[in-house]
């Protein structure tokens, strides 16, 4: 008798001895699949290689394929707990071939495993074909030597494997153990197969045709092989149990849950303590995988099989939050052939633990009335749909759980009652968001999300997949198609884009289908969660239903991730620096750069400045890992977590942690940085690179706000830093080091030049040099006696302004009694003139006046000073001559 552990393992390495690659399973969320809720077979990750779409480098792979069969088209979370084999979570084994081998080969191979490495006796197995093909008909009978009786045609598509609607597909063949005649039932096609006698214990695919839309079938490029097994079926066979629930992976949890409830495994709380065993697998490999609980979609699948699971922990007694407490037990079965249950343990039992707190609150009054409501009633009774609805709305419980509690009483749910009454609310809701759409174009999006429900976002574990056209609209109004050429906006069912919010710029990127090709240039929330992608039709006609790939643009999400991080890390280097008063006012997290804003009373200093940008990229040096999980809103806060700006708080939000929790200020439980968050980020703070503050600013009163790069873009701007001070210290012949001393004795020669020509131009200027005024009896110091007072009249050249005013004092003072007018021209021919009139004078004559009467002859107006000293100008510089004698005309008249 062999474990669950080593079966699987028998089974990989007997195919991988047999020429195939052992390949992962994938993750339970599709990223190749528009529509799929759940991966539910080991073909799913290999659908595209079956069409030729996507290349492998093999042509034969093995897989143990993690499934989930709740919620969608295959649901059998109701069974569960109640049946020898239901599960919500299973896993399947597989072999598979590429056009490699085909039907023999195929059934060769399941047959020696299954008789030779499982040892299952000949005379326990039947096997069935399609009615039709008598080529597997032959060849079981060839290799298996079974006789025809145990040889079974069988019809319909019992026998005949199809993954959806669309997709690949083909006749199967399918192996049956006969438990034995002590349970009641037949062989497959007989009154009685329907017991529980004969058990599929393998189905073999022979792939062949591609199923299209509107029921055309294609060949396949080359003929197939999809095989699968559930690995507890044949663990149960090989370990002579009829029930999965009693194969010793399952017998291990239960035990576990039996220890901590004190519930026998056997007695009447079987069905609970199966039904717990059961959603702790699909639950924590759910969580594993990325989906976390929520109100819709994937989100909402996982938040019903986990309150189920919840319920029954009430059942049995359990004081406390149960669920959490059982994560070790399946990390220990089955963490090693699933490494990421290891890695996600803490996340798992967080979540766990936070969703059965909550539900805790509600779930002893939802019982309460749930009694109260179902006492008078009897098997075959309904429940009354509208209390179901209430119990939903206001008490967490998922309908299915209500029926789950009904269910031993024989009691159902009257279901069109609890959607009338679902209706009736979101029709109150459509009323309360009339007229909240801005602008007329803006109101088409609040229909858009009440018809279509919440985007599911899948950005945050996957950058590519696969979605379905759900809505197009183009200026405002939903179109029937987008063309080629054409830009609008692209609603789809899920979308691994990042719509633009809490700083964080939308993603770009391409979507492509059949025949169309669709440019992604920005992708926005509209109505709260409804994801939209504006771009342009490059190729094709879109239309509600396409299938799309969509692929967000990678460098960018790769860029914006880094500074996204960078800027928690900043945030959080800024407050060690600063202090705790750091409170963020706004961000953007661009794939080119981030700018931060927050509180703080006075320019930062270059010291602080370079203090937080050494801690920052100590941290990203740190390389620790960048963590997120789901809390209550109380919990987060306590955990010391900070509070994004202009986000809306639910009652639970997304927690991002990074840096080691011991580094000591700002460090709590979680880690060094904590904060709400809804962002993209990189996986360890050492993908960010390099983090370069490139600015500090003042945005408004009490608050500042830096500028950074990272990675690729901080090492450019520090690269190009580097090339500038070499270009410099090239110019100044020095090296780089001493390019600042060397400008400074620079500077200290340029100011003595500067003095010394300035000395030697006066002295030009007064020392006779200087072109006399113009006037007739001009002397070379251009000295004249005007009446009985001397003038000093000059006009200069090469003099700055500033300057001319220094010249008429040292006139005055060479005169000690008389007038100075001097004109200064400049070089592009504007002239200033300054008059100084000694103090004895200054009750004949106003310095005001005689520089009034120079500016208006120089083409100017007005002027100013003092009685004793005053200037004016003008552009006409050419009359330089003119407005000194002018001066001279206004002395005499005087
Ligand atoms: N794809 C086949 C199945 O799921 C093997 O049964």
């Amino acid at each position: 008798m062999s474990g669950v552990n080593e079966i699987r393992s028998t089974f990989l390495n007997f195919f991988k001895e047999n020429g195939h690659e052992i390949v992962p399973s994938s993750p339970l969320v599709p990223r190749n699949d528009p529509t799929l809720m759940f991966t539910n077979a080991g073909m799913v990750q290999f659908k595209n290689v079956f069409t030729g779409v996507e290349k492998r480098p093999y042509q034969r792979a093995t897989t143990s394929q993690k499934c989930v069969r709740a919620g969608g088209k295959h649901n059998d979370l109701d069974n569960v707990g109640y049946t020898a084999r239901h599960h919500t979570f299973f896993e399947m084994l597989g072999n598979f071939s590429f056009g490699d081998y085909f039907k023999d080969r195929a059934i060769e191979l399941a047959w020696k495993l299954v008789t030779k490495e499982f040892g299952l006796p000949k005379d326990k197995l039947t096997a069935t074909v399609y009615i039709d093909d008598d080529e597997a008909f032959n060849l079981w009978k060839k290799i298996a030597g079974l006789p025809e009786s145990r040889i079974i045609r069988i019809a319909g598509s019992d026998n005949f494997w199809q993954m959806g609607d669309t997709g690949p597909c083909g006749p199967c063949s399918e192996i049956f153990y006969d438990h034995g005649d002590k349970i009641w039932g037949g062989p497959p096609g007989s009154p009685e197969a329907d017991g529980d006698r004969f058990i599929e214990i393998w189905n073999l695919v022979f792939m062949q045709f591609e199923q299209l839309e509107g029921g055309v079938r294609n060949p396949l490029p080359k003929p197939s092989i999809d095989t699968g097994a559930g690995l507890e079926r044949v663990a149960a066979v090989l370990q002579g149990k009829h029930d999965n629930y009693d194969i010793d992976l399952f017998v291990a949890l239960i035990r576990a849950i039996s220890e901590l409830t004190g519930a026998d495994p056997q007695g009447p709380q079987k069905a609970s303590l199966r039904v717990i065993a059961d959603h702790l697998r699909a639950s924590s490999f759910l969580i594993a995988d990325g989906v976390l609980p929520s109100n819709e979609g994937r989100g909402y699948v996982l938040r019903r099989i986990m309150r189920r699971a919840m319920r029954h922990a009430q059942l049995l007694g359990a004081k406390d939050p149960l669920m959490h407490r059982l994560v070790w037990a399946l990390v220990r079965e089955m963490g090693q052939a699933y490494p990421e249950l290891v890695r996600a343990e803490n996340l798992i039992e967080e979540t766990l633990r936070l969703e059965e707190t909550r539900f805790r609150k509600t779930l002893e009054k939802g019982l309460s009335i749930l009694d109260e409501k179902s006492r008078g009633l009897k098997k075959g009774d309904m429940f009354d749909g509208d209390t179901a609805f209430t119990l939903y709305d206001t008490y967490g419980f998922p309908l299915d759980l209500t029926q789950d509690a009904l269910k031993s009483r024989g009691i159902g749910v009257d279901q069109a009652a609890f959607t009338d009454a679902m209706d009736r609310q979101r029709e109150k809701a459509r009323a309360a968001w009339a007229g909240s759409g801005d602008t007329a174009t803006e109101n088409v999006w609040f229909p858009l999300r009440e018809k279509l429900g919440a985007t599911e976002f899948l950005g945050y574990e996957t950058e590519t997949a696969e979605g379905v056209v759900a809505a197009l609209v183009k200026d405002g109004k939903e179109v029937d198609s987008l063309k080629p050429g054409e830009s609008g906006a692209l609603v789809l069912n899920q979308t691994p884009f990042y719509a633009e919010s809490g700083g964080q710029v939308g993603d770009t990127g391409v979507m492509t289908g059949e025949g169309v090709r669709f440019r992604v240039t920005d992708t926005q929330k509209k109505a709260g969660d409804l994801f939209v992608h504006l771009g342009t039709v490059e190729q094709g006609t879109l239309k509600p239903g396409t299938a799309l790939l969509l692929q967000v643009d990678h460098a960018r999400r790769t860029s914006i991730r880094a500074h996204h991080s960078a800027t928690h890390i900043l945030h959080e280097a800024l407050r060690q620096v600063l202090g705790d008063h750091i409170a963020q006012r706004g961000s953007l997290v661009a794939p080119d750069r981030l700018r931060f804003d927050f509180v703080h009373p006075k320019p930062i200093t270059p010291e602080e400045l370079s203090r937080v940008e050494d801690i920052a990229n100590e941290v990203v040096l740190e390389n620790d890992e960048v963590t997120t999980r789901l809390m209550a809103v109380d919990d987060a806060r306590d955990a010391g977590a900070r509070a994004l700006f202009g986000e809306k708080y639910g009652d639970e939000v997304r927690v991002v942690s990074m840096g080691k929790s011991a580094r000591g200020h700002g460090s709590n439980a979680l880690g060094w940085s904590v904060e709400l968050c809804g962002g993209t980020h990189v996986r360890r703070t050492g993908d960010i690179g390099l983090i370069s503050v490139t600015g500090e600013s003042a945005v408004a009163s009490g608050v500042r706000r830096i500028e950074a790069l990272t990675g690729r873009h901080a090492r450019k701007h520090a690269n190009d830093a580097i090339v500038l001070a070499k270009t410099a210290a090239a110019e100044l012949r020095t090296t780089v080091e001493d390019v600042p001393a060397r400008i400074a004795a620079l500077m200290e020669e340029r100011k003595k030049l500067e003095r010394d020509l300035s000395d030697a131009r006066k002295k030009l200027a007064m020392g006779g040099g200087a072109s006399a005024s113009s006037g007739s009896s001009a002397s070379a110091a251009g000295i004249r006696e005007v009446g009985n007072v001397k003038l000093m009249a000059r006009s200069v050249e090469g003099i700055e302004m500033k300057d001319l005013k220094s010249l008429a004092d040292d006139g005055k003072k060479q005169l000690g009694s008389g007038v100075v007018a001097i004109v200064g021209v400049t070089e592009d021919g504007k002239a200033g003139v300054v008059v100084g009139v000694t103090s004895d004078l200054t009750s004949r004559f106003n310095a005001v006046d005689l520089a009034r009467v120079a500016s208006g002859v120089l083409g100017g107006k007005g002027g100013g000073g003092r009685p004793d000293m005053a200037q004016a100008g003008g552009p006409d510089g050419a009359k330089a001559g003119a407005a000194l004698s002018a001066i001279e005309k206004a002395m005499a008249g005087a």
